[in-house]
C-alpha cells in the first residue's frame, strides 16, 4: 500500500485532533510533521512530538497538509495553502478562508465524494454546524426532496477553540467559589447561559452572523442548488464539546416519521437514538467523543405541509473538522486522486 508524506499545520485542538484520528484510523502515513506558528515540544496523542515553525520549505515532499490553523490574513492557510499546493501537496483545508473559493471542492465525504474529481490541488471541510447538519439532512433529501430548512444551533465552546474552554471552566469555578466572574473571548459570560452571536455581523445578510450565512451559502455550495430557503439561528451554550441543532425540513413529498428513522438508521456515519418514551435521544455528553452524528427527536412537524423536526448532534471537533478532513483524504484515496 502506498504510504503519504503528512504534515498537519496547527497545534491546537483540531491539529491535535487530526493527528489522534491519523492514528486510530490507521491512515497510511509515513510520516507526520507536526506545524504551528513557533518551533516546541508537545504531547499530542499521547506522545511527545516535535513541533515546526512552519515556512515555504515545510511542504517540500509533503503529499497531503491538512490545515488546522487560524483563519485570517496572517492565518496558515492564506499565507501558506496555495504555496503548498505549488510544491505538489493536496491542501485540505479545515478553516473558512476558501470554501466558497470556486477552486475549492467543500466535501463531506458522505454527502458529495463526487466534488473530488474536480479538484486542483486544494479541498476545503464545511464548517462544522454545517457538516452536523447536512450529515442529517441529506439522507431526507435523497428521499424527499427538501425545501426549506429552519435549524437552531447549541455550540459548544470547544468551537470557539481553547480559550474557550478555559474560559467556561475558569467561570464555573468563580461560580462556585463566589468570586467576580470575568469574560473575555465572549460578549457575556458563557457558564449558566446562552449567547445568540457567534461570528461577525454579516453584510451580505442584515442581522445575520457569519456562522449563520456559512450554514446557509456552505449548504448551497455542497448541494448544488439555490432552490433550498435556509434560515438559521446560532448559539453558543455552557457546553465543552458537541454541537446540537434543532432542524425543521419542509419537503416536496408527503414525509413518514417512521420511514426516516429507517433511512438515517442506514446513511453512513449517523446513528439514530429515538425513543423519547424512555428520554432516549442523544445528548452532548454522549456524543463527545464518536464519529458519527447522531439522530433523535424524529417527528411530523406541524408547521408546514410535509415537515418534518429532529434534534441532533455530532462531535463539532471530529465530525465537524479532524475526522471529515481525514475522511476527505480517505476518500480520495479510494477514488484513486492521491
Ligand atoms: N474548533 C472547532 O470546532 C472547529 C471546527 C471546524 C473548523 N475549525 C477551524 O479549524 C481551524 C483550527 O481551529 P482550532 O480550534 O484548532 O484553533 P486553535 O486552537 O486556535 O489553534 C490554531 C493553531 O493554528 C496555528 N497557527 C496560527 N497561525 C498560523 C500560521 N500563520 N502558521 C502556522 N500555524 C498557525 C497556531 O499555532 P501556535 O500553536 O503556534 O499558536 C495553533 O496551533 C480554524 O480555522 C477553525 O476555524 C474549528
Amino acid at each position: 500500500m502506498k504510504r503519504y508524506n503528512v504534515a498537519v499545520v496547527g497545534a491546537g485542538m483540531v491539529g491535535k485532533k487530526m493527528v489522534e484520528v491519523l492514528i486510530e484510523r490507521n491512515f497510511p502515513y509515513k510520516d507526520i510533521k507536526v506545524l504551528a506558528t513557533r518551533e516546541r515540544e508537545e504531547v499530542i496523542a499521547g506522545k511527545k512530538l516535535k513541533v515546526e515553525k512552519t515556512d515555504i520549505n515545510s511542504f517540500n515532499d509533503i503529499d497531503i497538509a491538512f490545515f488546522a490553523g487560524t483563519e485570517g490574513e496572517k492565518g496558515a492557510s492564506k499565507l501558506f495553502g496555495w504555496e503548498a499546493v505549488k510544491k505538489g501537496a493536496i491542501v485540505i483545508d479545515n478553516g473558512g478562508d476558501f470554501r466558497m473559493d470556486e477552486r475549492v471542492p467543500l466535501v463531506i465525504p458522505e454527502v458529495n465524494p463526487h466534488h473530488l474529481k474536480q479538484h486542483q490541488g486544494f479541498i476545503a471541510n464545511p464548517n462544522c454546524s454545517t457538516i452536523i447538519m447536512l450529515m442529517a439532512v441529506f439522507p431526507i433529501h435523497k428521499e424527499y426532496g427538501v425545501r426549506r430548512i429552519i435549524a437552531s444551533t447549541y455550540q459548544a465552546v470547544s468551537g470557539t477553540g481553547k480559550e474557550a474552554v478555559d474560559e467556561l471552566e475558569t467561570q464555573v469555578r468563580s461560580y462556585v467559589d463566589g468570586t467576580e466572574i470575568k469574560s473575555s473571548v465572549y460578549p457575556y459570560p458563557i457558564a449558566f447561559n446562552v449567547i445568540p452571536e457567534i461570528g461577525g455581523l454579516s453584510d451580505e445578510f442584515p442581522c445575520y452572523y457569519s456562522e449563520e450565512v456559512k450554514m446557509i451559502k456552505e449548504t448551497q455550495k455542497i448541494l448544488q442548488t439555490k432552490n433550498i430557503k435556509i434560515s438559521a439561528t446560532c448559539v453558543r451554550v455552557p457546553v465543552f464539546n458537541g454541537h446540537s441543532e434543532v432542524i425543521t425540513l419542509e419537503c416536496e413529498k408527503p414525509v413518514n416519521a417512521e420511514k426516516i428513522r429507517k433511512i438515517l438508521a442506514s446513511s453512513q456515519g449517523i446513528k439514530v437514538i429515538d425513543e423519547p418514551e424512555k428520554s432516549g435521544y442523544p445528548v452532548p455528553l454522549n456524543v463527545s467523543g464518536k464519529d458519527e452524528v447522531y439522530v433523535g427527536r424524529i417527528r411530523k412537524s406541524h408547521t408546514f405541509e410535509n415537515a418534518i423536526d429532529m434534534w441532533v448532534v455530532g462531535d463539532n471537533i471530529r465530525k465537524g473538522a479532524a475526522l471529515n478532513a481525514v475522511q476527505i483524504a480517505e476518500q480520495m484515496i479510494k477514488m484513486g486522486l492521491l
